[in-house]
């Protein structure tokens, strides 16, 4: 058996998996964000190791099985975790979706955007973590002093249960330190930005052991001292691993808290000019473009927690499928904490538009999912004016859960859409990094053969997908018509 950790935002996920790829047990365990101000997203990693622990020896205790021989993790990506020469945490983690480094961003691309994009391949966001470090330097130099090593947030839990400190590339290449291409750190924008190289984490690869479990984790968790530890990947790397995204051609649609579409790379020299993310991947040697929505699954959440708390999300979307194509008329636009991908505005807010008297819940909630389903078509309509072919499209989370909304996702995004059967998400990915690794396969895509099946396939109706053509051009026109409204 092996175990796959996804360290998520809102919740930590366990799996044990057996050599045919079946999940036997699964665990989570949650923890709060903490929101001090608006646009502030922290968490304490203290938590994230405290139910990590705890939901490994829930996952252990239930399923009374011996050989446990792997163990490695997804993780949630860009959080900066500062820790001292003791290897003490300095503050608390500095998320992804936290949105305070505008002013920090706004002095990358002043003095140096072109370099940085040539290095990095990324575009300049307030998620990642270059920013997060200067703001820190800014306004807790105190901190920033103490700082012996940073590390991402997977990494840190990772070393908490090792006593080993790495990063790996999938990770690393979301910090924007790190040059893409060469996978080595770069002293270049480390100079410039006077940040000491020394701060960044050694670099492995994802399927590489990093150690054992130290003893005192070893009896916490009911794991032997000898279970192998792997290093993992970044959530999205998991994520396209776990849904098979191991070779050209194929793309992925996530959809978590925040929604991705993701497609495999294998060419270096690939140059998307910073209009998606473009990241190495867990597989060595590959690498995937990505565009990002930051309010996806978010969406449906913020809209169920404001009208409907007690309400599953199953009873929510009850009735949204009678609901006609383009909701009656309604448009949604889910930029509720701004928007990534293709537009990199933190500032943008969301919009109901063309509401009618007529209109009930169920047509609100269908214009809520065309919504997040039209952002995500934005970065589709990027990868295919670059010219990738995107034919073919794996839908995992929360978007795979409903029929009528992958339908939707097929229709929208003119594409085959295929469903996994027990799709686990990075999780999987995570344990089928500890499988490789731990020489179960020869290579990813022969264990992505053993542990992945096909469900369903959902395939682009052509009446669909032209009303839905019409209906994205007035969805891309919102954007400019509603950017300088102002919370
Ligand atoms: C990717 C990103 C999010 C987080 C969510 O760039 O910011 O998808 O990885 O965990």
């Amino acid at each position: 058996y092996v175990i796959g950790i996804d360290l998520g935002t809102s919740a930590v996920k366990t799996i044990l998996v057996n050599q045919n790829g079946e999940v036997c047990a699964e665990v989570s365990k949650s923890y709060p964000l903490i929101q001090e101000r608006s646009g502030y997203n922290e968490q304490n990693p203290e938590e994230w190791v405290h139910q990590t622990i705890q939901a490994l020896a829930d996952l252990v205790s239930q399923s009374q099985v011996q050989q446990i021989e792997g163990i490695s993790y997804s993780g949630q990506m860009h959080g900066l975790v500062l820790l001292d020469e003791n290897q003490r945490v300095l503050r608390n983690a500095i998320l992804w979706n936290d949105t305070r480094t505008t002013p920090q961003c706004r002095k990358i691309k002043e003095e140096f955007e072109e370099q940085l994009l040539n290095i990095t391949k990324n575009p300049v966001l307030e998620g990642f973590t270059l920013p997060k470090i200067l703001w820190v330097k800014e306004h807790e130099p105190e901190t920033f002093e103490k700082t012996s090593v940073f590390l991402l947030p997977k990494d840190y839990v990772r070393l908490r249960m090792t006593g080993a400190i790495n990063s790996e590339f999938s990770d690393a290449a979301g910090t924007l330190l790190l040059n893409v291409t060469s996978k080595t750190w770069s002293g270049e924008i480390c100079r410039k930005f006077g940040i000491p190289e020394s701060i960044c984490p050694p670099l492995v690869e994802s399927h590489d052991c990093v150690g054992t479990l130290l003893p005192s984790i070893a009896a916490e968790t009911g794991l032997s001292e000898k279970t192998k530890v792997f290093a993992g990947g970044a959530d999205n790397a998991c994520g396209a691993i776990g849904a098979g995204i191991l070779s050209p051609g194929k793309t992925l649609c996530s959809i978590g808290t925040s929604g991705v579409i993701l497609s495999h790379e294998e060419d270096k020299g690939k140059d998307f000019k910073g209009k998606v993310h473009f990241f190495n991947h867990g597989k060595a040697d590959a690498f995937y473009a990505m565009g990002v929505t930051l309010a996806a699954g978010y969406s449906l959440s913020w809209f169920k927690e404001t009208f409907a708390p007690e309400e599953t999300f199953e009873q929510l979307l009850k009735g949204m499928e009678s609901v006609p194509i383009g909701a009656s008329g309604l448009l949604f636009t889910p930029y509720l904490v701004g928007e990534r991908t293709p537009h990199a505005g933190s500032s943008i807010r969301g919009s109901f538009i063309g509401m009618d008297g007529g209109h009930k819940r169920e047509h609100f909630i269908r214009a809520v999912l065309e919504g997040i389903t039209f952002s995500l078509q934005e970065s589709i309509n990027l990868f295919r004016q670059q010219g990738k072919r995107v034919d073919t499209i794996i839908s995992i989370g929360g978007g795979a859960k409903n029929e009528t909304w992958l339908q939707m996702q097929a229709d929208i995004f003119n594409a085959k859409v295929i469903k996994l059967k027990s799709e686990q998400g990075p999780a999987m990915g995570a344990a089928m990094l500890a499988a490789f690794g731990n020489g179960w396969f020869t290579s990813l895509e022969e264990c992505a053969g053993q542990f992945i099946k096909e469900d369903a396939v959902f395939y682009p109706e052509e009446q669909s997908v032209q009303k839905y053509e019409g209906l994205f051009n007035l969805y891309q026109r919102i954007f400019d018509l509603t950017r300088d409204l102002n919370v």
